[in-house]
């Protein structure tokens, strides 16, 4: 697939580096530019683009990059998409040591994707957004091992679902349906699930378990 990364940090040039691995041709955009990219370019295989340019052509979009910066996107980043593209939203909220107060979501009790989504003018999926980066390279296994771990997908749309969930067992993780947009304050930073590394069984729980009260660690 073509696969459009935006943000090239701990988590896109991760999912860079596993998804080239895969075979999927990868277009990678960070703020600098394409020019500061070369490395990771040399690494991977991956496409350096200027952010403008990382959704052409592209069947999905991963958006990983710091939630204080999606309102800063270019407003047609996602122009020029493959047709039915889908979008993956890996991101979190830090209001105390990175991203600063955003009413929207505090005041209206939005969750964070939704906020993303809103920005973006575009359904999102959200994953990965409670897995350490550096378990995308070293924790992925194949179907069946006893020690793959499983990740949370929400999302909307049920085709755009399937589709990102097919990718996420690709690259070595089982996933497990948690909900809609609306309801993936369940895998937000500070629930059970977040960071949680465990298998289905263990996932669904903590999912089940996860209050949608904002955390007091987690308000600006
Ligand atoms: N780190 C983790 O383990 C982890 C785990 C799960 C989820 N997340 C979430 O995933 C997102 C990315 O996290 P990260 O740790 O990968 O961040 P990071 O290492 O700080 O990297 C951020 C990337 O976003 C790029 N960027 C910033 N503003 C941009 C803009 N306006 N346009 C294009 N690219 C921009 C940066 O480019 P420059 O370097 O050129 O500025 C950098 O490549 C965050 O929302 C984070 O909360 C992180």
């Amino acid at each position: 697939m073509k696969i459009g990364v935006i943000g090239a940090g701990n988590i896109g040039g991760n999912l860079t580096r596993r998804l080239t691995a895969l075979g999927h041709e990868v277009a990678v955009a960070n703020s600098r530019g394409p020019q500061t990219l070369g490395e990771l370019a040399a690494e991977t295989g991956a496409t350096p683009v200027a952010v403008a340019d990382a959704a052409k052509g592209a069947e999905i979009v991963v958006v990983t990059i710091p939630l204080k910066a999606i309102p800063g996107l270019p407003d047609d980043v996602l122009a020029g998409a493959a047709d039915g593209f889908v979008v993956i939203d890996t991101n979190n909220y830090y209001p105390r040591e990175r991203d600063g107060r955003i009413g929207e979501i505090e005041d209206t009790g939005i969750t964070e994707s939704r906020w993303v989504a809103n920005h973006l003018g575009h359904d999102v999926v959200k994953v990965f957004n409670g897995t350490y980066a550096q378990d995308i390279l070293d924790r992925h296994r194949p179907a069946g091992d006893p020690d793959r771990i499983a990740v949370p997908v929400a999302g909307d749309d049920p085709a755009a679902k399937a589709k990102v969930r097919a990718l996420v067992e690709d690259l070595g993780f089982d996933t497990v349906d948690s909900g809609t947009i609306d309801e993936s304050w369940r895998q937000q930073p500070d629930t059970p699930v977040y960071g949680l590394r465990a298998g289905v069984d263990e996932v669904e729980k903590a999912l089940a378990e996860a209050s949608p009260e904002r955390s007091e660690n987690f308000r600006g």
